[in-house]
């Protein structure tokens, strides 16, 4: 093998992982929705679709803050104050950035 050959795999390799990371996440987050969101909100692309991706990074940031606020008041509330959403955020936002309402990606199944 030559050196330019396996550089060119090792590239391949990395962006192989980087792939399979993000779409673990992105499942992980829409499993979360339609263990918790979708009662209230909806199958997994009416929910992604309630909001732009710059509105659901917007919504996720400072762990949440805006739409943990969103949920002041709604039977929600405690799921969202609770250790839980912490640790499920992350990829709850994964999943709805993913498929954003201007984002072009549809879910496969949800
Ligand atoms: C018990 C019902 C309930 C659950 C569960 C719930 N929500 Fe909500 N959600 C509401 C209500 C009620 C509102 C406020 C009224 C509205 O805007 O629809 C709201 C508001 C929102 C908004 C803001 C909508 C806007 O117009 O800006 C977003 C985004 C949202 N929820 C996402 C989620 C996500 C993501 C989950 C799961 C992690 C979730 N919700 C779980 C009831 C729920």
């Amino acid at each position: 093998m030559t050196k330019s050959t396996s550089l060119l795999l090792a590239t391949v390799v990395a962006f192989g992982m980087m792939a399979t990371t993000a779409s673990a996440d992105i499942k992980k987050g829409q499993k979360g929705y339609l263990k918790t969101c979708k009662n209230c909100h909806g199958n997994g692309t009416k929910g992604a679709a309630m909001h732009t991706q710059a509105e659901w990074e917007a919504l996720f940031a400072n762990e949440g803050a805006s739409i943990i606020e969103k949920h002041k008041g709604t039977k929600a509330e405690t799921y969202f104050t609770s250790p839980g959403f912490k640790g499920s955020a992350q990829d709850l936002r994964d999943f709805l950035f993913e498929y954003g309402n201007d984002s072009g990606n549809v879910p496969s199944c949800g």
